[in-house]
C-alpha cells in the first residue's frame, strides 16, 4: 500500500472541545479502486476532495454502502479498535446485497490500521473521545445505465468525535412511514436507507422528538430499531431486544451489550416486542428502562416515547442497566478493564 503523507498537519487548527459531529476530518484518507474485476492495493494520501464523473452510478442509483466504527485511546497513549472484523463481515453482507464487489479483508483491516496509526494524534484520550472511522464503497463507473456497475471506490475517512447526543432523547414510535421492508435492504448499511429516514425524522423533530422508533412495515405493531441505534427495553428484571432480521441492522454494539449483560448476570431475552406490550408495561409501571445503542451514541437512555397522540415519559431510575452496561462497554473499548471477549485490537 502506497502512503503519501501530508506536509503539515491541520490538527492545531481544530477545536477538539467543540466538534460538530462528522464535519472535521483527520489529515489522511485511504482509497482503493475496483477495476477489471479486482481491487487494487489502495493508498493513503492527504484528505482532499475527489473527482467524480457526473454520470457515476452511485449518484443515480444509490449503489453505495458504508460502515461506522471508532478508535479509542487508553491512558498510556495506545490506540485501540473495537471488533473491526465485525465491521468487515457487515460491509461484506451490505456489498453482496447491493450487487457490489466485497473488498479484500486484508485491505479493509490494513487500510484502517495504517490510516489510524498515521492519524493517531487525532484520537484524543478521555472517556467519550474517539476517532470515528467511516469506511465506504460506492459505484464510480461513469454510465447511467441502470445496472450494477463494474467500477467502484472503497475509501476510509476519519472524524474526531465527542458524544453524539447530549441531553434527553425523546423518540416517536412510527405508525405511517417505514425504514425497511421484508426482503429489502434494511439489514445492510446501504446509503439509501438513511436518505429514506430523513423526511419522517424531520417531521418527528418538528413535534419535539429527536429520533424515530421504526416498526415493522406491514402492521406497524412490532418494534424494530431507531434511526442509528438498536433498542433495548427493560421490563421488570428482563432486558429485551427484538431479534435482528432482514429489516434490522445487526448492530455490533447490540451484540456486544447482549454478551456483557449475560456475563453480568442480567436476564436477556431476544424476542419480538409489540408496541402494545411496551405501552401496557409503561402503564403498569413495569417498563423500567429503554435505551438505544450504536457506535456513535454508545448507550443512550430514552427519556420518553410518543405513540399516536400520547406521550409516555420514562421515570429516571438509580443504578440503571443502561449506565452499568455503558460503563462496562467503555471500559473494554478504552482498555480500562480486562477484555474477556477478545474484542480489542491494538492499532
Ligand atoms: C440503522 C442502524 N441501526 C443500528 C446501528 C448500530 O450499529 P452499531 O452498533 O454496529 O454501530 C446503526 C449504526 O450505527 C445504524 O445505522
Amino acid at each position: 500500500m502506497k502512503i503519501f503523507k501530508i506536509k503539515k498537519s491541520k490538527i492545531r487548527n481544530i477545536d477538539f472541545e467543540n466538534l460538530d459531529f462528522g464535519s472535521v476530518f483527520s489529515d489522511h484518507m485511504f482509497s482503493c479502486s475496483y477495476v477489471d474485476g479486482k481491487w487494487n492495493n489502495g493508498m493513503i494520501e492527504p484528505y482532499k476532495p475527489i473527482l467524480i464523473d457526473p454520470s457515476a452510478r452511485s449518484l443515480h442509483y444509490g449503489q453505495a454502502c458504508f460502515e461506522g466504527m471508532k478508535a479509542y485511546k487508553d491512558k498510556n497513549g495506545k490506540t485501540w479498535l473495537f471488533r473491526p472484523l465485525e465491521n468487515y463481515k457487515r460491509i461484506s453482507k451490505s456489498c453482496e446485497r447491493l450487487a457490489m464487489p466485497v473488498p479484500n479483508k486484508e485491505i479493509f483491516i490494513e487500510g484502517i490500521r495504517k490510516l489510524v496509526e498515521l492519524d493517531k494524534d487525532w484520537v484524543k484520550p478521555g472517556l467519550g473521545n474517539s476517532l470515528y472511522i467511516r469506511p465506504f464503497i460506492f459505484a464510480d463507473q461513469p454510465s447511467i445505465n441502470a445496472n450494477e456497475a463494474n467500477q467502484y471506490k472503497f475509501m476510509i475517512i476519519c472524524t474526531p468525535a465527542k458524544l453524539y447526543y447530549s441531553g434527553k432523547v425523546k423518540v416517536k414510535i412510527e405508525k405511517s412511514y417505514s425504514r425497511a421492508a421484508k426482503g429489502g435492504v434494511g439489514y445492510a448499511k446501504a446509503a439509501g436507507n438513511y436518505a429514506a429516514q430523513f423526511y419522517p425524522t424531520m417531521l418527528a423533530r418538528d413535534r419535539g422528538f429527536q429520533q424515530i422508533i421504526w416498526t415493522d412495515s406491514s402492521s406497524h405493531e412490532y418494534i424494530e430499531e431507531a434511526g442509528t441505534m438498536n433498542l433495548f427495553f427493560r421490563i421488570d428484571d428482563t432486558l429485551i431486544t427484538p431479534p435482528t432480521s432482514d429489516s434490522i441492522l445487526d448492530g455490533i454494539t447490540r451484540k456486544s451489550l447482549i454478551e456483557i449483560a449475560k456475563n453480568s448476570g442480567i436476564k436477556v431475552k431476544i424476542r419480538p416486542l409489540s408496541v402494545k406490550e411496551i405501552v401496557n408495561a409503561h402503564s403498569s409501571g413495569n417498563l423500567k428502562e429503554i435505551f438505544g445503542c450504536g457506535t456513535a451514541v454508545v448507550v443512550l437512555p430514552i427519556a420518553g416515547f410518543g405513540h399516536e397522540d400520547n406521550y409516555y415519559e420514562m421515570k429516571e431510575i438509580k443504578n440503571s442497566w443502561s449506565a452499568t452496561l455503558k460503563k462496562k462497554l467503555n471500559e473494554i473499548q478504552y482498555n480500562i478493564s480486562k477484555d474477556p471477549f477478545n474484542w480489542r485490537v491494538e492499532v
